[in-house]
């Protein structure tokens, strides 16, 4: 069991997606199992209560469990998997720019102020320094909401990981019941530790900008777009602004824009 575990997280350290191929095509071709002990069984990856498998291994079950596999497959196969696929860990690396950091910082403190809090009429949040903090914090937390995509222009989007959603298809018609996964959340969802990096990177920004640049934003600013008072003017001074004019999807969004 070890042994699986340790391939799976390794591989996917170079190539979440392709991972999630190679799970899926084992699938359809085998179901290959491990026996764990009694109650479970390992379905690639996947630990599976044996009850549960049991009742899945039956012929009739099991075609259905390939369909939607197939499926999965499929639509894997589109263009954001290409692209993903022809990105190296090595590259990733180079991810996030300050650009983005900025980006995302702004649209996420921007929705968390809209939630929390009713602008007055001259269109200022009424919040205290203190309220402020908790808001920032929050923006930072919001980052694990975002995983990358190569289908927009803008490197990240707001949603669940390509090899998430695999997963989730690979469930979603299946008899089995109880799954859960041998290979550890964090790299499901941020197989090059890219998200956690845009996370430490947001910390940063409000250790740095908080208490001085924000907080004058906040007293005195708060009419001017933050985007340009503060990420271009302040925070990427001479670093590269291009991203701050990208849109950043959302998953729905993205749905919708390519049925176009
Ligand atoms: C915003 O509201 C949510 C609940 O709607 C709460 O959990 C959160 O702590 C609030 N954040 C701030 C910064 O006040």
């Amino acid at each position: 069991m070890r042994f699986h575990q340790k391939i799976i997280v390794s591989k996917m350290g170079l190539d979440a997606v392709l991972v999630a191929t190679t799970i899926i095509s084992i699938f359809i071709n085998e179901i290959r199992t491990t026996d764990v002990d009694s109650k479970y069984v390992i379905v690639d990856g996947i630990k599976v209560l044996r009850a549960d498998y049991e009742a899945f291994s039956r012929a009739e079950e099991k075609k259905k469990v390939q369909d939607a596999l197939k499926k999965a497959k499929e639509d894997l196969m589109t263009k954001e998997y290409r692209l993903q696929e022809e990105e190296s860990e090595e590259y990733a690396k180079r991810f996030p720019k300050r650009c983005h950091v900025c980006k995302i910082f702004v649209e996420e403190l921007t929705e968390v102020l809209e939630r929390n809090f009713t602008k007055s009429k001259s269109g200022e949040f009424p919040i205290t320094t203190l309220e402020f903090y908790d808001a920032m914090d929050e923006t930072c937390e919001n980052m694990d909401k975002y995983t990358v995509t190569r289908v927009n222009s803008f490197r990240y989007k707001k949603g669940a990981s390509l090899l998430r959603k695999t997963f989730e298809e690979a469930q979603k018609d299946s008899k089995i019941k109880h799954w859960s996964y041998t290979t550890p959340s964090d790299k499901i969802d941020d197989p090059t530790g890219e998200i956690q990096r845009l996370k430490e990177k947001c910390w940063r920004l409000t250790e740095y900008h908080g208490q001085k640049n924000l907080q004058r934003w906040l007293k005195k600013h708060q009419n001017e777009n933050i985007l340009n008072w503060f990420c271009e003017d302040i925070y990427l001074k001479n670093n590269k602004k291009g991203c701050i004019s990208k849109q950043i999807w959302k998953d729905d969004e993205v749905k919708i824009r390519d049925e176009l």
